[in-house]
């Protein structure tokens, strides 16, 4: 193991029924609040209702800020950032998914900073203050309710990055299963997908002496593929979503990556094509990992080996590690398909044209990718095999 610092400040409050924590919480912030939240799901499923309600319950003013996209825009930030500043805002409230929650990340740092909040997610500075928020989160996904990250996208430039610093934490976000029964199927798959490619990019590192890491990421993989089928068939199976919810969470709040650094390039390289095209983020990494995996398969063949005997039950007898390791990520595409996830670019209607574009946005900082650094080279051959 390398040596690490473990630090994560949010408080999680998770199960049924704990939305009224809200009129105990903000208080202990603020009274002049931002409500930011998505296209309108929390208006149909009475989310929206139920905390209005808890808000007017405690004495606070707020102000909304709706319509926050999926791959959320830098213009809704410089939106929501203007907002604050004009009502003195001094407590945000994200209720949605990822999206939301990134988004209320670079809105509670971009109105502390006097420049442009673009300079903070090209990281031309580093975030030293943020209006605090916390989360009501509605998507089992990104992590993003209990880490510190976020991703903005400028559509002006085609850009997409990800972002974070120690200010980005929620103070506090609340996990009910039943706001996510509401999730659509393939919002549910994205999800689902995600999650397990954040334990991925854990799983790919070049530390030694990680036993019980790697048994706490299989773990999570494991949970996840057993739970995934049942869920979709059964969307409002409040144990599944706990279950999912749950795991979402542990797959990016910091506690699988201790003493090692992740890999990170297939987020990275989905980052440039979601940057171009506008597909959602998991789509892209349902169709990007397994192809970064066979590019990489020969790094560490006995890494993937372990990931496909423990978590793929790859019968090993008479094969190499490389030829176990193939027949996991091959057991992992057929299970993402089994579940609907996209499996090639064309699934979206991406042909080569723009592999060059792609490949260049991925390079912006030059080499990336701790497992194995990736040059424009083997990221034109990951996009190749994934057309
Ligand atoms: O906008 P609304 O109307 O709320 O609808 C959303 C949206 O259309 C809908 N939805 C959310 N909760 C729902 C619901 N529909 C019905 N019932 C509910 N309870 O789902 C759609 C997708 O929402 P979004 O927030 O975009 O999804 P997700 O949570 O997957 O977030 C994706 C974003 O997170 C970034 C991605 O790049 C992408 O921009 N990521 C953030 C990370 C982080 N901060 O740590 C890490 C991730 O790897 C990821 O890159
Ligand atoms: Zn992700």
């Amino acid at each position: 193991m390398n040596s690490f610092t473990f630090y994560n400040p949010t408080k999680l409050i998770f199960g049924k029924d704990q939305l009224e924590q809200l009129t105990d919480l903000i208080p202990e912030y603020g009274s002049r609040v931002l409500l930011v939240y998505g296209g309108g799901s929390i208006k149909r499923n009475g989310l929206y209702d139920k905390v209005v309600t808890y808000l007017n319950k405690i004495d606070v003013e707020f102000t909304e800020l709706s319509g926050v996209e999926p791959n959320p825009r830098i213009s809704t930030v410089r939106k929501g950032v203007e907002i604050c500043r004009q009502e003195n805002v001094d407590f945000i409230l994200a209720v949605g998914g990822g999206s939301v929650i990134d988004c209320t990340k670079a809105i509670a740092a971009g109105a502390k900073y006097e420049g442009d909040a673009w300079d903070l997610v090209i990281k031309k500075v580093i975030a030293e203050e943020a209006i605090p928020f916390g989360t009501v989160l509605t998507l089992a996904a990104t992590g993003s309710e209990m880490n510190s990250g976020s991703v903005i996208t400028n559509w002006e430039t085609n850009e997409k990055y990800g972002w974070g610093s120690p200010v980005t934490f929620p103070k506090f976000s609340i996990l009910d299963p039943e706001n996510t029964f509401t999730v659509p199927k393939d919002q549910t798959i994205y999800g689902m997908v995600d999650m397990m490619t954040h334990v991925f990019e854990q799983y790919f590192h070049n530390a030694d002496n990680t036993p019980l890491q790697d048994r706490m990421c299989e773990s999570v993989l494991k949970t996840v593929i057993e739970t995934a089928p049942k869920l979709l068939n059964d969307l409002e199976n409040y144990e599944l979503r706990e279950t999912i919810l749950y795991s979402g969470t542990i797959a990016l709040n910091g506690m699988l990556q201790m003493g090692y650094r992740g890999d990170w390039a297939s987020h990275n390289i989905e980052h440039a094509v979601s940057a171009v095209y506008d597909i959602p983020h998991a789509g892209g990494l349902a169709i990007l990992f397994p192809n970064w995996m066979k590019h990489n398969l020969k790094v560490n063949p006995s890494r993937f080996a372990q990931l496909a005997k423990r978590v793929f039950n790859v019968n090993p007898a008479g094969k190499s590690n490389e030829e176990v390791g193939l027949e996991g990520i091959e057991k992992l595409r057929e299970f993402w398909s089994s579940l609907g996830a996209p499996v090639t670019l064309k699934d979206y209607n991406i042909d080569d044209r723009k592999l060059e574009v792609m490949a260049d946005k991925a390079m912006v900082n030059g080499e990336f990718g701790n497992f194995n650094p990736l040059k424009k080279e083997d990221v034109l051959s990951i996009l190749r095999a994934s057309l």
